[in-house]
C-alpha cells in the first residue's frame, strides 16, 4: 500500500511516499529558512504562501520519482502548528483524496516525530521513553503503545530548540541557528562559562530554558561591552550547548529510571545534536534510537509512516483538519483498517 505524506505545519514543505511493504520510496523537502531569516523567526503568512507555491510541485516530483500516478492513502499533518500553513497540506489532501477516492488521514505532528525512527531498519519496539525536542516542544513521553502516550514532563517556558535559536541569534548566527550554534561549539571550550542547568535538582520531570537563555544574554552583553565578543563566541556556544544538553540528559535519565525504560527514542530537530546523542549513548544503560539526521527535523516521511500505521483513522475527505493546539495525550490507538 502506497501512502503519501504531506507536512506543512511550519517552515518546511515535506512530501514523501511510504510503501507499507518496501518502506520509504521517495521523499522531497523544501526549506523556507531563507525566506524567514530576515525577520528572525517564522512569519506565518509567508510560510502559508510558500507552502502553496511548493507543495504540489513536490508531490509531482515524488510521484514521478516513484513512477506512479496515484497512491492508496494520503496522510497530512493536521496539527499542532500554524493554522494557515496546516490548511495547505489539509486542502491538498482533501482535494486529492476526493479525486483519487482514497483514504485521507490527519496526523499529529509530534506523533510523526515520535514514529520517525520507524523509518530505520532497526525500529524501536513499544514501550519506549521518547524525548521530543524541537523548536516548539520539549517533551518526555512514555509511549506505551501506538497511540497510547503519557506526558511525563514538558517545558514550563521556552522549548529547547527555541533556546538554541535565541542564543544563536545573540551570537549573530542567524535564524534558526541551532545547527550553526552546534557547529560553532565544536571549536569552543565548554568549561569556560558556568551557565545554569535549569531544573536539574528540582522534583518532577519538567524543563525550563528561559533562565539559561537569560544567563547567556547577560554574559554576551558583558563581553560585548568589553568589546571582546568575537573571540568569545565559540566558548559561549560550547558552554551553552553543554548546559542545555546536560539538562536534557539528566531529566531523560531520571524519567527512564522512574518508568524502568529499556529503550529511549530521541526525535525532533534538536535530536540532530551530536553532543546530545553522544551524552545519552554514554550514560543510558539501554538502547537509544534516533531517526537519521534528515528525519529529525520536519519532513514528509515521518507523516507518511505515521499515516501508514493509522490507515483505519481516515476521515471524510471533505473535512480539512487544522489545529494550532492538539495534545499528544489525547491520541488513541489506531482503529483497525
Ligand atoms: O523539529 P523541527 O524541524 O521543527 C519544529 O517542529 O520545531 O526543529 C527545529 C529546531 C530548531 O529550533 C533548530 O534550531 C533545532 O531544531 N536544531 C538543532 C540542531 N539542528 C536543528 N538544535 C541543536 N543542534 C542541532 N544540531
Ligand atoms: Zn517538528
Amino acid at each position: 500500500m502506497l501512502v503519501l505524506g504531506l507536512e506543512t505545519s511550519c517552515d518546511e514543505t515535506g512530501v514523501a511516499l511510504f510503501d507499507t511493504r518496501r518502506g520509504l520510496v521517495a521523499h522531497a523537502l523544501h526549506s523556507q529558512v531563507r525566506l524567514h531569516a530576515a525577520y528572525g523567526g517564522v512569519v506565518p503568512e509567508i510560510a502559508s504562501r510558500d507552502h502553496v507555491r511548493c507543495l504540489l510541485p513536490l508531490v509531482q516530483k515524488v510521484l514521478s520519482e516513484a513512477k506512479t500516478e496515484r497512491v492508496d492513502a494520503i496522510a497530512y499533518t493536521a496539527g499542532p502548528g500554524l493554522v494557515g500553513a496546516l490548511m495547505i497540506a489539509g486542502g491538498l489532501a482533501s482535494g486529492l483524496g476526493l479525486a483519487w477516492q482514497c483514504p485521507v488521514i490527519p496526523v499529529h505532528h509530534m506523533e510523526g516525530h515520535l514514529l520517525a525512527p520507524m523509518l530505520e531498519e532497526e525500529a524501536p519496539e513499544f514501550p519506549f521513553l521518547a524525548l521530543l525536542v524541537s523548536g516548539g516542544h520539549t517533551m518526555l513521553v512514555l509511549a506505551k503503545a501506538l497511540g497510547d502516550y503519557q506526558l511525563l514532563g514538558t517545558t514550563l517556558d521556552d522549548a529547547v530548540g527555541e533556546a538554541f535559536d535565541k542564543c544563536a541569534k545573540l551570537l549573530g548566527l542567524g535564524y534558526p541557528g541551532g545547527a550553526a550554534l552546534a557547529r560553532l561549539a565544536e571549536g569552543g571550550d565548554a568549561s569556560t562559562y558556568a551557565f545554569p542547568r535549569p531544573m536539574v535538582n528540582r522534583p518532577g520531570l519538567d524543563f525550563s530554558f528561559s533562565g539559561l537563555k537569560t544567563a547567556v544574554m547577560l554574559q554576551v552583553k558583558q563581553i560585548s561591552d568589553g568589546g571582546a565578543l568575537e573571540s568569545a563566541i565559540a566558548d559561549i556556544a560550547a558552554s551553552f550547548q553543554r548546559a542545555a544538553v546536560d539538562t536534557l540528559v539528566s531529566r531523560t535519565l531520571k524519567a527512564a529510571a522512574q518508568v524502568g525504560a529499556k529503550r529511549i527514542v530521541v526525535a525532533g530537530g534538536v535530536g540532530a545534536n551530536l553532543l546530545l546523542r553522544q551524552q545519552l549513548a554514554a550514560s543510558f544503560d539501554g538502547r537509544v534510537y534516533y531517526p537519521r539526521l534528515e528525519y529529525c527535523t520536519d519532513n514528509g516521511a515521518m507523516i507518511a509512516v505515521a499515516g501508514a500505521l493509522r490507515l483505519g483513522d481516515a476521515v471524510d475527505a471533505t473535512e480539512i483538519r487544522a489545529a494550532a493546539r492538539w495534545s499528544l495525550e489525547s491520541l488513541r490507538p489506531p482503529v483497525a483498517a
